[in-house]
Parts: structure tokens; C-alpha cells; sequence
């Protein structure tokens, strides 16, 4: 069965300080850190790419724990052209790379292309888009993400009408990773796990609390139970 991964996203972080941000998370015991990447055409809004990865990856480099890759980072490209990225991306040391199904033409062809750089490969889909566009490449993605707000911004309200497509997807998949991004913290996590989601992107709820670790923790034991 599938396992809980809890991934800060760091767009909530202080971006004078992401580094130490990274290695707070991964103290705090997240397993992932989650990095939007954002181009101002696919979003309305621009963010980081990958010389600030690949500063995060010289400032947090790659770890092994029980034959685990450690310090893993999951990329969200929000991006228009997200074929054009998958190289770079991978030379600055990400490690999972999540493509917008809207922004592609050829998302099978994508897939392969993001596996040939050593990256994991994974599929977001926007609340308008459905879930069936996911069930004829989920058994090729190593992850897919089911936005919960409308890609763009942190600190958003959850949409709980997108969680009939984890269903759908955990009763077709029941060994695949299903993220779920937007809104996500103490009061909307009990929704997300009920309908079978074990990947957890919270930023606003991890770095607005006065304690991340707990709420972390608390993320990681709702999904668990
Ligand atoms: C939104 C991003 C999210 C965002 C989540 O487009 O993809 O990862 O950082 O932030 P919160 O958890 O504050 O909704
Ligand atoms: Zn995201």
C-alpha cells in the first residue's frame, strides 16, 4: 500500500532564506520539499526555476537512508512549455517532475522524455480538468496531482468538490502516489485522506504555524490512519 509523503511547499517560505527554509522542513521530518515553479504564462504569477533549485540542491544535497534517496525535490512545473524545462531541471538535482496535463500535447511522449533525464515523472490536472484524462497514463507516472485550488497562489481555499477524482483514482490505482495541492492543512486533511490521497503539499498551514513540525506530524498521522 501506498505510503504518507508530506511536502512543504517552500512558496510559503522566506525566500531571503530557502536554503535553511529546506533543511528546517527536512529536520522537521517532511519528506519531500515541493517547489512551484511558475512562468507567468501557464499561471498568472512568476515564482523560481532551476538556478534556484540548483542552488537548493548545493544547499541541501542528496542523502541516503535506508536505501531511500533523502532531501528529495518535487518540482510542480506550472509552466507553458514544460518540455522545454525537463533538462534543466534535472541538471540542477530535482528529483520528481509533475507536468500540467493542459500544457502538453503529447503528455505519454513527456513521460518518457522526463524519464530519460532520471527524473520521476508525474502528471498534475487543474480543478476544470477531469480525472479520466489521468487513467490511460496513471500506470506509467510515478505520481499524479489532483489540484485542489486553481494553480497560481498560495494560501487559497480548498476545494473539497475536487475529491471525487482522488476517489475515482484510488479505487482504479491503488498502489499509485496521488498528490493533492492547495489549501491542504489541520482542518481540510481529514477530507483528502478519507478519499485516499497520501501525498500532501501544505504551504501556507506548515510555514504560517507557529509550530511546522507539529503540523506535519499531524498531516503524516491523519493520511497514516
Ligand atoms: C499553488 C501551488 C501550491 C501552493 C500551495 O499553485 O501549486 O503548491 O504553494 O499553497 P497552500 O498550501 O498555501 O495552499
Ligand atoms: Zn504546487
Amino acid at each position: 500500500m501506498v505510503k504518507p509523503i508530506i511536502a512543504p511547499s517552500i512558496l510559503s517560505a522566506d525566500f531571503s532564506n530557502l536554503g535553511c527554509e529546506c533543511h528546517k522542513m527536512f529536520k522537521l521530518r517532511a519528506d519531500w520539499v515541493h517547489i512551484d515553479v511558475m512562468d507567468g504564462h501557464f499561471v498568472p504569477n512568476l515564482t523560481m526555476g532551476p538556478p534556484i533549485i540548483s542552488s537548493l540542491r548545493k544547499a541541501v544535497p542528496r542523502g541516503e537512508k535506508d536505501g531511500q534517496a533523502t532531501h528529495f525535490f518535487d518540482c510542480h512545473m506550472m509552466v507553458a512549455n514544460p518540455e522545454q524545462w525537463v533538462p534543466e531541471v534535472a541538471e540542477a538535482g530535482g528529483d520528481q517532475y509533475t507536468f500540467h496535463y493542459e500544457a502538453t500535447k503529447d503528455p505519454v511522449k513527456l513521460v518518457e522524455l522526463i524519464k530519460s533525464h532520471g527524473l520521476k515523472a508525474a502528471c498534475a490536472i487543474k480543478p476544470g480538468t477531469s480525472v479520466e484524462v489521468l487513467y490511460p497514463l496513471a500506470e506509467k507516472l510515478d505520481m499524479a496531482l489532483v489540484m485542489t485550488v486553481e494553480p497560481g497562489f498560495g494560501g487559497q481555499k480548498f476545494m473539497a468538490d475536487m475529491m471525487p477524482k482522488v476517489e475515482a483514482l484510488r479505487a482504479k490505482f491503488p498502489n499509485l502516489d496521488i498528490q493533492v495541492d492547495g489549501g491542504l492543512g489541520k482542518e481540510t486533511i481529514g477530507v483528502a485522506a478519507d478519499a485516499g490521497a497520501n501525498v500532501i503539499v501544505a504551504g501556507s498551514s506548515v510555514f504560517g504555524a507557529k509550530d511546522p513540525g507539529e503540523v506535519i506530524r499531524y498531516l503524516r498521522d491523519t493520511v497514516e490512519n
